[in-house]
């Protein structure tokens, strides 16, 4: 017997951690601008803990495998403004759990950014220089050996990217058509972040899995289009043997990738982006970063331009603006 989508969500081990749904709001300012009546913001900055951003969902999925395994440590890896590392963070401190998090970075002088809320949750950090992914995915490991004889530690893989930790965006999609069929609109683009692809991937197949009722673009911060799509096909190989639901026919045909807003890639902002942190901040009173989300809204107000979203156009805030106060 084929499950249902949500049935199918229902049997995977979730901790609830977030505050759902987030509010879908209008951005009334921007749609007299452009024009374009229906212009939408689906405040994933708002998820509740901590800060508050994406990964908290991906972190439900994550943490419900990690309680289910018996785990008492969560661990964490990133640089010293990973919003993950911070939800992480959070996530711990309200399941009771400890949490580690290791950094590739100097030990900072000063607690600016994301530093101050991840001592001010209570999590251990560890920082290892400036080494790349790699030798920090070593330095986990090591540390998973140590700990095993003292405690029960559980990774977050990958900033979250994995096929679990994709399901939090698989579950978003009938939490957003909800939404927008509440509103009565029947016809809407989402356009969101592709980093490594994992909130993407969970876009990307739960609007498959639910009949497709929104066209969903990607705007790349990092990758080119292929890279990007090669992450996304990985990684929503995983989430399909979990779930046990097959993807219903290609990745290509079900999304939009697009890799033309990202400048010099992940974290360097295009003149345009720069721009638009304070454009819209000052348009709409919200606050967006610039490693992600500006170049999305980049994108978005792009495709709008240009006539290439023909009904409502919806901007997914994945949050981190926590990273905003080291930025500038
Ligand atoms: C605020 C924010 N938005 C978007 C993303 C991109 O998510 P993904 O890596 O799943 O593509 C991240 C990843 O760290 C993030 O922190």
């Amino acid at each position: 017997m084929v499950l249902s989508l949500e049935a199918a969500l229902e049997q995977v081990s979730r901790a609830r951690l977030a505050v759902l749904p987030t509010p879908l709001e209008p951005l009334s300012n921007w749609e007299r601008e452009l024009g374009h009546p229906g212009i939408y913001i689906k405040r994933d900055d708002m998820t509740g803990l901590g800060p508050g951003g994406n990964k908290l969902r991906s972190l439900e999925f994550l943490a419900g495998e990690a309680l289910e395994q018996g785990a008492d440590t969560l661990i964490a890896a990133g640089p010293l403004q990973s919003n993950l590392c911070t939800l992480a963070a959070a996530a711990s401190a309200k399941l009771g759990l400890r949490c580690i998090l290791v950094h590739n970075g100097e030990k900072p002088e000063r607690l600016e950014g994301r530093v101050l809320p991840n001592r001010g949750l209570g999590a251990e950090c560890r920082y290892r220089g400036p080494v790349d992914a790699g030798v920090r995915e070593q330095v986990v490991a090591e540390l998973c050996r140590e700990l095993a004889s003292s405690c029960h530690p559980y990774v977050i893989r990958n900033g979250a990217t994995t096929g679990r930790g994709a399901l939090g965006y698989v579950q978003a999609v009938p939490e957003l058509e909800r939404q927008f069929r509440e509103r009565g609109i029947r016809q809407a683009t989402l356009f969101a972040p592709g980093g490594n692809g994992g909130g993407a991937t969970g876009l990307i197949y739960g609007n498959a899995l639910l009949g497709f009722p929104f066209q969903v673009v990607i705007i790349s911060v990092e990758d080119d289009r292929e890279t990007l799509l090669a992450h996304i096909r990985q990684t929503l190989q995983e989430a399909e043997e979990i779930l046990g639901l097959p993807f219903p026919g290609s990745l290509e045909e079900a999304c939009v990738v697009d890799d033309t807003f990202r400048g010099e890639g992940w974290s360097v902002n295009t003149p345009a982006s720069s721009r638009m942190v304070g454009a819209f901040a000052r348009r709409e009173g919200i606050l967006v970063e610039h490693v992600y989300n500006s170049k999305v809204l980049v994108g978005m107000e792009a495709y709008i331009r240009d006539g290439r979203v023909p009904g409502a156009a919806c901007y997914l805030h994945t949050g981190g603006f926590g990273s905003l106060f080291a930025q500038y």
